[in-house]
């Protein structure tokens, strides 16, 4: 157990001790209402199969924690279906209902003040994650925390794929020998942090490492499969084989990517391609040879890091605070897998 959380307990049977002192009758309710931690939780889109990993990994740790005994915790996942005004009413419900804490995967990054400012007057502290809000509204109250992803990083490790093989065989990547990687772009979705941070510094990692780029496309497939299969077939129909490389801003549009080249006269040369996330069916790829690699953006640690600070801050007000809960912003770090580490990854 914790430290922090020992001491959560220890705080707790105290507070009980001494209401059972002063009121026995109201002594169940009390240990009823400090015993079990509310958390509400509303994402943007359960479909999206990156977020619904990190629902499960939390949903899982929970199960954990519950059969720990020594507290119940209540969770209950709303999903806001690509709709501001659905997560706003969901945040209305949680606090009506007396929650803990909320944790909320934004559907616009840009509105997170209305939230704020709902759990600022009900005194409920919120974690944001994955959809990251902007500084300014990060710093509207001190009980707003942001957990997600280093993305600077996850856009420069897909570079060190590219150039890694560059290294080995600039004729691997740049098969027409013409001293420049032809690319195309796959974006995941228009103000998306993780978007435009992995678009850019993907592209930036490869041209300071001295490998010249030529930009055949780049297009929004806003982190889905199927609509990046749609941009990818224009693609192949316009340029045919001469895209070498297809940077995607997460694996499940990578995986749309290699759909349609399956299917098109290019199969037998492919480009490389290279995603972010590492969900299951792209390590699959990346293991049977289909995809060049990815980078893993840990579903779990950041599920770990949201159960944890949720868990740390619903009791901030009972705990002294010297707990180490001023990290406002937990960045989990990402790893490079390709075909020489999939085997440790695949499962
Ligand atoms: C990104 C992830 C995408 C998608 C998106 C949703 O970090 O790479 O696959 O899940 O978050 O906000
Ligand atoms: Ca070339």
């Amino acid at each position: 157990m914790r430290k922090s959380m020992r001491r959560f307990i220890l705080v707790l049977s105290t507070i009980y001790m001494y209401s059972s002192l002063i009121s026995c009758n109201s002594r169940n309710n009390e240990e009823e209402d400090l015993n079990d931690i509310k958390i509400g939780i509303s994402v943007y889109e359960q479909d999206d199969i990156f977020i619904s990993s990190i629902i499960s990994n939390i949903e899982n740790i929970t199960k954990e924690k519950r059969s720990e005994g020594s507290y119940s915790i209540t969770l209950n996942v709303e999903d806001a279906k690509s709709n501001q005004y659905n997560q706003n009413e969901q945040v209305d419900m949680f606090i009506d209902q007396g929650y803990d804490v909320m944790c909320i995967n934004l559907v616009d990054r840009r509105s997170a003040a209305t939230i704020i400012n709902k759990a600022k007057n009900a005194n409920i502290p919120v974690i944001f994650f994955n959809r990251e809000p902007v500084e300014e509204d990060m710093n509207m109250w001190s009980k707003v925390y942001y957990v997600g992803a280093q993305a600077e990083q996850s856009g420069m490790m897909q570079g060190d794929i590219v150039i890694e093989k560059y290294k080995k065989n600039p004729r691997d990547v740049d098969k027409n020998g013409d001293g420049k990687v032809q690319y195309v772009m796959l974006e995941g979705e228009q103000g998306h942090q993780d978007a435009s941070i992995r678009t850019e510094y993907s592209i930036k990692r490869l041209v300071d490492n001295g490998i010249k780029v030529e930009k055949l496309g780049s297009e929004v497939a806003n982190w889905s499969r199927t609509e990046a299969s749609e941009k990818v077939a224009r693609w192949i129909e316009k340029y045919n084989d001469k895209v070498e490389l297809i940077i995607s801003n997460n694996d499940d549009m990578a995986l749309g990517a290699i759909d349609v080249l399956n299917k098109s006269k290019i199969k037998n040369n492919m480009p490389l391609i290279v995603g972010v996330d590492g969900i299951k069916d792209a390590l699959k790829a990346i293991d049977n040879g289909e995809m060049t690699g990815t980078v893993i953006s840990d579903a779990y640690k950041q599920g770990k890091a949201i159960f944890d600070t949720a868990l740390r801050v619903s009791s901030e007000s009972i705990l002294d605070k010297d707990n180490g809960i001023d990290a406002r912003y937990i960045r989990i770090p990402h790893v490079i897998v390709t075909k020489e580490n999939v085997g440790e990854y695949i499962r």
